[in-house]
């Protein structure tokens, strides 16, 4: 077996094959003069596990010519974070189901599909061959439990997260709750936790995506006017679009981490792991 990945996915590949104890396999990638893509790999093996993120479209064309260059082989898809998995809605007539879309045209060539933290476990019912999901909430509350936190509360920043700070805090037997959001006036909207008091405690807000980090903005802001000795947040995939990261420091925020399905400075906990467990649980 030979792990190999597009160039966007090269850390966590690495993390993947150390995990399932087989060799990476290298991949060189270049571009025509015109600006497509070329990729050569190095050695194929009967079995391949292939392992690509697909934040842009770049990304998406290395991953579907990675899928071709192994034809032949026994192909396990790795989609760490899967791109347009919120556009899972037609809301006007003559719009495509991006969703539906990318996961049909990552189905041809493989035999099983891994993503992670998927924003909706209903848009692997568009992938052709069998797709699952796997959490990296453990990860996250392993991380969460190496640092000393004061009288933590692990907040959801809304009901549907709920589930996810769940297991998040119950890595290590924490507090957990969400955000309730209460429109005060026209202008004016607040935001506290539902059943627990944020005062004086260490706030993390889990989530899976921090796309531009609008709602944890807010609710940071809104957690340290009421008390809280400090707000942190991680989360699994860190987009961090439209200078997320500077802007949710600027207020106030004490760290934002996210793993490494989108490697980023700030990727302080591997999915490696949880992949080739998830890997090895379907052999
Ligand atoms: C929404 O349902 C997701 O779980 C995230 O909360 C959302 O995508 C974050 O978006 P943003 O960072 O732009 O507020």
């Amino acid at each position: 077996m030979l792990v190999v990945s597009t160039e966007y996915s090269q850390i966590l590949a690495a993390n993947v094959a150390k995990a399932l104890d087989c060799p990476l396999g290298g991949v060189r990638f270049t571009r025509f003069p015109d600006g497509e893509h070329y990729l050569r790999m190095a050695a194929i093996d009967r079995e391949m596990v292939i392992v690509g993120s697909v934040p842009h479209a770049d990304a998406l064309v290395q991953l579907l010519l990675l899928i071709d260059a192994c034809e032949g082989a026994e192909n396990t898809l790795v989609i760490p974070y899967l791109g347009y998995a919120r556009q899972d809605k037609q809301v006007h007539a003559g719009e495509p189901l991006s969703a539906r879309a990318i996961a049909r045209a990552l189905s041809t060539g493989v035999s099983r599909i891994f993503s992670v933290n998927v924003h909706d476990r209903a848009v692997l019912s568009h992938f052709r061959v069998p797709a699952h999901d796997i959490s990296l909430a453990g990860e996250i509350g392993r991380y969460l439990g190496s640092h000393p936190l004061h009288h933590p509360l692990i907040l959801a920043p809304d009901d549907g997260a709920a589930s996810f700070a769940g297991q998040v805090a119950g890595t290590c037997g924490w507090e957990t709750d969400h955000l309730e959001k209460t429109r005060m006036s026209g202008e004016e909207v607040r935001m506290e936790p539902k059943h627990l008091e944020a005062k004086d405690r260490d706030v993390v807000i889990v989530d899976d995506i921090i796309s531009t980090g609008g709602t944890l903005a807010m609710a940071a802001t809104m957690l340290q006017a009421q008390g809280a000795r400090s707000v942190s947040s991680a989360c699994v995939h860190g987009v961090l679009a439209e200078g997320a990261y500077v802007r949710l420091l600027a207020t106030g925020i004490r760290e934002v981490v996210c793993s490494d399905t989108l490697e980023r400075a700030c990727s302080r906990y591997s999915a490696g792991s949880a992949i080739a467990d998830g890997i090895q649980g379907c052999w």
